[in-house]
């Protein structure tokens, strides 16, 4: 018999995890309790830009192995296995996740399974929560439900969700009984088959492996960055010293490239969550290493805004600045906590006249700042600036030459804050460009 699978919650996770498990060939039902979000994704339009995943969710759509509804008491009764993908994001207090949807998702369906049935947690998690909602099922549950759970935590990066989802690094799996456990294993027969390293342990591991993942990745990019300030201070090559560092097979290159820091919606909340979680168990000392993760990360963006503000010799106000790229990273529309998007706001703030330009992230960045403006290209963005500054790595932004933006501009300045241009063109064309970790010093003309 097949398997039937339903995924609770289709934003970014979730979406992406149940178009791929109709693309491994299982029935699947996808759960939100927004029903103009479930409208969308049955007509096959997907709410976010997410390079395959469109595709994906038309072809199961169209297959008929994928569908979507708002009703729990239909999906209840249909599944088998129940995954787990609603948000947890930041509490309005700034500590600690919002674990409102997780709780009432599982609520909803502890209330109304009857017979047997597995509940998957895949949202990210302080750790105890599966323990938790074990005793939030057992006193929701039927007297003739059998309800087991498990914690399968999701490593997908945005930009990569389906390659990540379709074949993972590794996998990992909480499970306190043999049948969960074989219920997983038949669900992720194909990774598994490819050899895809797999780690059964128990809930609070499987929580922790994800939040230590996002911590030692955050940790890894404001190591680099804590680095830039002191080449930016003394003098150095940031992106050299890295490159030095990274021949170390113990610490590898990636996530170590300098520049605006990181964003989006997991890395910055997760560390905090971390810290919340643990000063709640008492280790208010344990994980202080984050505040300070934190702390060098947001310093990126007033890194920026200052550089800015000498490159302009202190005018700010009335300045023309086009900002390329306000999402958080490319290939995504995703701007929350996107450190471009926070600098073209203290950049507007600081009085200057700012034209963004992303090639898919203007809309998202519109709703949450209407104030500033948004150029549809290009060409319009840079037009007449007096600065430009390069703070997503966008492929089109990566590409750019001298030639490009010279006949626009009314000044030939630019920031790079992904560290992606080589510098001897733009300088040979009579650019002044700094990128991060470069000691600035105009005085001496040493660009
Ligand atoms: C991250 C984790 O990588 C993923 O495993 C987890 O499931 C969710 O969180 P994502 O948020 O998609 O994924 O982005 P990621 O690619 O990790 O980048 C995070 C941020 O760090 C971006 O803003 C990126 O620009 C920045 N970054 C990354 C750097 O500033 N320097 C680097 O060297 C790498």
């Amino acid at each position: 018999m097949s398997m039937k699978i339903s995924v609770i919650g289709t934003g970014y996770l979730g979406a992406t995890h149940a178009a791929c498990m109709a693309e491994l060939g299982f029935e699947v039902i996808g759960v939100d309790v927004d029903p103009a979000k479930i409208e969308a994704l049955s007509e096959g339009k997907l709410p976010f830009h997410e390079p395959g995943l469109g595709e994906l969710l038309r072809k199961h759509v169209a297959s008929g192995r994928l569908r979507f509804t708002t009703d729990y008491e239909e999906v209840a009764s249909w599944a088998d296995v129940h995954f787990i993908g609603v948000g947890t994001p930041q509490r309005a207090d700034g500590h600690g996740a919002d674990m409102r949807f997780v709780d009432a998702s599982v609520a909803e369906l502890a209330t109304r399974i009857r017979g047997t049935a597995l509940i998957v947690g895949k949202s990210t998690v302080p750790v105890g929560t599966a323990r938790r909602l074990r005793g939030l099922i057992a006193a929701n549950a039927h007297t003739d439900a059998q309800i087991s759970l498990a914690w399968n935590p999701e490593f997908l990066r945005e930009g990569f969700a389906v390659a990540d989802t379709m074949s993972p690094d590794r996998l990992v799996l909480g499970v306190e009984d043999a049948t969960s456990e074989a219920i997983l294993r038949r669900v992720y027969a194909q990774a598994l088959e490819a050899d895809t390293p797999l780690i059964v342990t128990d809930f609070e591991t499987a929580e922790l492996v994800k939040v230590a993942a996002n911590a030692f990745l955050a940790t890894k990019i404001s190591f680099i960055n804590s680095f830039a300030e002191v080449t930016e201070t003394i003098g150095g090559d940031i992106t050299v010293l890295a490159d030095a560092l990274g021949h170390d097979a113990r610490i590898g290159r990636k996530f170590l490239n300098a520049g605006v820091g990181f964003g989006g919606g997991c890395l910055p909340k997760d560390i905090r969550a971390l810290q919340a979680r643990t000063s709640e168990l008492g280790l208010t000392h344990t994980m202080g290493f984050l505040a300070e993760v934190d702390e060098i990360n947001l310093r990126r963006r007033e890194r920026v805004v200052r550089l800015a503000q000498t490159m302009l010799n202190d005018k700010l106000v009335g300045a023309r600045i086009a900002v390329l790229g306000v999402t958080f990273k490319p290939d995504s529309d995703d701007v929350r906590d996107s450190p471009a998007l926070d600098i073209a706001v203290r950049l507007f703030n600081a009085g200057a006249d700012v034209l963004v330009y992303d090639p898919k992230g203007n809309k998202n960045a519109a709703e949450r700042f209407p104030r500033l403006q948004y150029a549809d290209d290009l060409p319009e963005a840079v037009k007449d600036a007096d600065l430009v500054l390069l703070l997503t790595e966008w492929a089109e932004f990566k590409a750019l030459v001298p030639a490009d933006l010279e006949e626009l501009v009314a000044t030939k300045r630019i920031i790079d804050g992904r560290n992606v241009l080589d510098r001897a063109p733009w300088r040979d064309a009579g650019w002044e460009i700094v990128r991060m970790g470069q000691h600035y010093a105009p005085l001496d003309g040493e660009l």
